[in-house]
C-alpha cells in the first residue's frame, strides 16, 4: 500500500482536553455509580483506555467487535457481531464508546441490542461525530468533537489497518481520500 499524505487535524493535546472534558462531564452524571463502558473495537481501544482512566467514578470496561458489509464507500446497514459482551448487563449504566460516528448504522445496531438486555442506562460516547454522512437518526450524548466531512486516521482509526497507532488525528488529503 502506498503510503497516504496526511495533514494534522486534531492534536494530541486536543483529544486528552476533550477527553477530560468528557470524563467530568460522565463523573458528573453517574456520581455515586459505577459505569460500564463497552468500547467498540478496533477502532474505539485507544479512546476506551483513556476515557476509563479519566474518570474518577468506578467503570468496569468491556468490548464488542462489529463489523458492517457493503462496499468500501458506502455502509449497508448490515452489521454483524463478532464478539460480544462477557457479561450480562441488566441493570447497569452502560455507556457505548465508539471512537467515530459515521454513517449511525454501526451505533445504531449496538444500541438497539444492548437495549434488549434491559440495562439500566444506555449512553453514547463518542470522540468523533462525523454528521455529514449520517444516515439513521442516531445522536450521542457525550461528544468529544463534531466535524463535517474528511477521511481521518490516527489514534486509533485506521486505513487498512495501518495508522491506527498515531497519537493525534490526521486528515487524508482529499486527492489522496480513498473512499471519496
Ligand atoms: C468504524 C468505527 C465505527 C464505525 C462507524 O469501524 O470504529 O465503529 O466504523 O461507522 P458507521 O457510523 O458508518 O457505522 P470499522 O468498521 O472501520 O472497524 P474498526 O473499528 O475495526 O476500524
Amino acid at each position: 500500500m502506498t503510503e497516504l499524505n496526511l495533514d494534522l487535524l486534531f492534536s494530541r493535546e486536543r483529544i486528552a482536553a476533550e477527553i477530560s472534558r468528557l470524563a467530568a462531564e460522565i463523573d458528573r452524571d453517574f456520581a455515586g455509580r459505577e459505569v460500564l463502558l463497552v468500547g467498540v473495537l478496533k477502532g474505539s481501544l485507544l479512546f476506551t483506555a483513556d476515557l476509563l482512566r479519566a474518570l474518577s467514578i468506578p467503570a468496569a470496561v468491556d468490548f464488542v467487535r462489529l463489523a458492517s458489509y457493503g462496499s468500501d464507500t458506502q455502509s449497508s446497514g448490515i452489521v454483524e457481531f463478532r464478539y460480544n459482551l462477557e457479561s450480562p448487563i441488566r441493570g447497569r449504566d452502560v455507556i457505548i464508546v465508539e471512537d467515530i460516528v459515521d454513517s449511525g448504522y454501526t451505533l445504531e445496531a449496538l444500541y438497539n441490542k444492548l437495549l434488549l438486555q434491559q440495562p439500566r442506562t444506555l449512553k453514547i460516547c463518542t470522540l468523533i461525530d462525523k454528521r455529514a454522512r449520517r444516515e439513521v437518526a442516531i445522536e450521542a450524548d457525550y461528544v468529544g468533537i463534531s466535524m463535517e466531512d474528511g477521511f481521518i486516521v490516527g489514534y486509533g482509526l485506521d486505513y487498512d489497518e495501518k495508522y491506527r497507532q498515531l497519537a493525534d488525528i490526521y486528515l487524508v488529503r482529499p486527492e489522496e481520500t480513498p473512499f471519496p
